[in-house]
């Protein structure tokens, strides 16, 4: 029997997921079907339980709805817990468990598609919202030298901080102090900046020469921020079409038992980044 998966959002037109879903069945030889679904923004409860009464199996989350998607849980994981968010559901009989892959996805994407291990290096994360929540925990298991969060909003920044503080060496800072402070092997800007074309205002001395910077956005080409990366020497820019693919990956992976192989589809949704 067909077993039934989806993503919900709204909008969700735009959606990769039910393509990248579908190729990942296709490689590994199982039997689902994976559709977008719109929620209505008011009703994302009732369209879950549609969903799993229709022997729903599990679905994605998407914006804006990962806050209602952790509270629909009734078991949540201590990644989806601390970032706030879930980006997965599974269903088991009675049980609703909450995942968030986004985190993991992108570490993924940044240690094995890109080669740059994170451990003992100087990582900076741009911004303090749901993004930034999501991979502050899976970045501190991988042991960096040091991870500090720069946001605009000093006050949310160091709550975050004081947060997630028992899991590592975290620091908060204003993007004021960057310009006094040592260079990152790692920059990745977690702001939502780059959907308005905007850049977080970061020191090009803030990005080591030959070092790594990731911009979570993707399909925008080169951001002012991947741009200024650039002319300030880092040997490597990317945008977050890796993290999507293995994000997904880690989902199916959750649901099937099986891990699909992503390098093909990053080749085929990478936009290059000119
Ligand atoms: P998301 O879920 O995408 O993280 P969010 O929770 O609304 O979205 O958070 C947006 C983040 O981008 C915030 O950290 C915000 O900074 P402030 O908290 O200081 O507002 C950051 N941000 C948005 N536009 C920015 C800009 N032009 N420069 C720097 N930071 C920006």
């Amino acid at each position: 029997m067909t077993d039934r998966y989806a993503v919900v959002g709204n909008p969700i037109g735009h959606s990769k997921s039910p393509l990248i879903h579908q190729a990942f069945a296709e490689e590994t030889r199982q039997d689902i079907s994976y559709v977008a679904i719109e929620s209505p923004l008011s009703g994302f409860a009732g369209i879950v339980d549609a969903f799993r009464r229709e022997g729903g199996r599990g679905l994605n989350i998407t914006a804006p709805f990962k806050l209602d998607a952790r509270a629909y849980a009734t078991d949540l994981t201590e990644r989806a817990r601390m970032a706030g968010a879930v980006n997965a559901l599974k269903f088991e009989g009675e049980r609703v468990y909450g995942e968030n892959y986004d985190g993991a996805g992108l570490v993924n994407d940044i240690e094995r598609n890109l080669g740059f291990a994170m451990r003992e290096k100087r990582v900076l994360v741009l911004g303090a919202g749901g993004a930034a929540r999501g991979a502050i925990l899976p970045f501190l298991e991988r042991e960096p030298a040091s991870l500090t969060v720069a946001n605009r909003n000093l006050a949310k920044v160091e709550a975050l901080v004081t947060e997630f503080s028992p899991y590592g060496h975290i620091h908060a800072i204003s993007y004021d102090q960057l310009a006094s402070t040592a260079p990152f092997d790692l920059v990745v800007n977690a702001t939502s900046a780059s959907w308005t074309g905007e850049l977080p205002p970061i020191p090009a001395s803030s990005f080591a020469e030959g070092g790594l910077a990731y911009e979570l956005v993707y399909g925008k080409g080169l951001t002012p921020f991947l741009r200024l990366a650039e002319s300030a020497g880092c040997a490597r820019v990317a945008d977050g079409v890796g993290m999507l693919v293995e994000q997904a990956a880690e989902a199916f992976l959750w649901w099937r038992g099986v891990r699909p192989a992503t390098a093909p589809l990053i080749k085929r949704l990478t936009i290059p980044l000119v």
